[in-house]
């Protein structure tokens, strides 16, 4: 269900702020990205903050229950690494425990650490071995690996709730400020909609043999708005779209640019979103809205550009490689590069 869908208490990003408590660890977290990016930009490099995975709703203040938002994150760590190769610096802020780069090549669903290598225990002290079928991806993936430790252009920061994501994604926005046109912001994370107000929430487990549950939530305030207005007047944002009616995917993301007039939303159907993606910008300046910001936008203000990969020819291809390869190519124009 989406915001524009229900109408229930709104709160401002100010009031949001105002009201919810900062994470525990938020200074010291932005007190190492700052730092972080202070190398980067003394090295004159472009940093890319993407964020990835699912935002939490805990249901209570000592935490049993909670919603969640679907994601594995493996856009934003596919992404993250297709960054790094082009030369960005990334902060990837993610969920905790979601899919990371380069790790995600090892993850223990699809492809478990302890199922490539082999063991030999026939003598003292046993040998471990990698597969020989493991060596070419595993020799390329530590390879990318160790070089982008060395040169330290990665900054991870994890989040688990949503409240944790709002504090994080405005104070590591801020920081970013310094980079203008050189920032670019990549949300991928699938953030909830909606959220428990930490004073609406009960303090211990909900106990259960009453009946039904109904819990009445708040809406989250939409972010986009403030990160484009105020956090971040130059960074070049990229924001997408998740859709289960993959006909809604070019309407709601037309809408979303001229509600919140940032550059580029990345429509993505759910079951596609690995083959096929589709690109939405403003055609010229920022689109215009009706009054009352319901009615559909005038689709000449918009450019449409669909991106593809065929897994039955190319079974190893990444859309991501495509999807940060203009990505990278539109942030040049950005930046005035070319
Ligand atoms: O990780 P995977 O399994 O690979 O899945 C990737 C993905 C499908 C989750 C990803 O590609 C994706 O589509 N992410 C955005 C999903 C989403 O939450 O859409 P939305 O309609 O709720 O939000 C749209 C945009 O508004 C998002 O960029 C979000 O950052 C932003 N937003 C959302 C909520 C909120 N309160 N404020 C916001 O600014």
């Amino acid at each position: 269900m989406s915001n524009e869908e229900v109408q229930s208490e709104a709160f401002s990003a100010e009031s949001y702020f105002a009201t919810q408590p900062p994470p525990a660890s938020l200074e010291e977290d932005v007190a190492r990205a700052r730092e972080f990016i202070q190398k980067q930009i003394s090295q004159g490099r472009k940093v890319v903050l993407v964020t990835s995975g699912g935002t939490t709703v805990p249901l209570e203040l000592n935490v049993v229950r909670f919603l969640d938002n679907f994601s594995a994150g493996t856009r934003g760590a596919t992404s993250a690494e297709y960054f790094l190769k082009a030369g960005y610096s990334v902060i990837f802020m993610h969920r905790q425990f979601s899919l990371q780069p380069f790790s995600r090549h090892y993850s223990h669903s699809t492809h478990p650490f302890l199922d490539f290598l082999d063991v030999d225990d026939s003598e003292e002290p046993a040998q471990i071995d990698v597969k020989a079928a493991e060596h070419t991806q595993l020799i390329e993936v530590l390879s990318q690996y160790k070089r982008v430790q060395k040169a330290g252009t990665l900054h991870t920061l994890t989040f688990v709730t949503v409240n944790d994501y709002l504090w994080l994604l405005r104070a590591v926005s801020q920081e970013l400020v310094p980079l203008g046109r050189l920032a670019m912001f990549y949300l991928a994370a699938a953030v909830s909609d909606f959220f428990l107000p930490r004073q609406k929430m009960s303090e211990h487990k909900i106990q259960s043999g009453k009946g039904s549950l109904h819990i009445e939530m708040d809406q989250v305030p939409k972010i986009l708005k403030p990160l484009v207005n105020e956090w971040t007047r130059e960074g070049y944002i990229v924001s997408f779209k998740l859709e289960t009616d993959e006909t809604l995917l070019v309407p709601k993301a037309r809408k979303a640019l001229a509600r919140y007039g940032h550059q580029v939303v990345i429509g993505n159907d759910l079951h596609r979103r690995k083959f096929e993606v589709v690109f939405v910008s403003p055609k010229g300046g920022r689109p215009v809205l009706d009054e009352n910001g319901e009615a559909e936008p005038d689709p000449s203000q918009f450019a449409e550009s669909w991106v593809h990969i065929d897994p039955a020819t190319n079974p190893t291809r990444e859309i991501e490689e495509d999807i940060v390869a203009e990505l990278v190519r539109r942030h040049r124009v950005w930046t005035g590069e070319s």
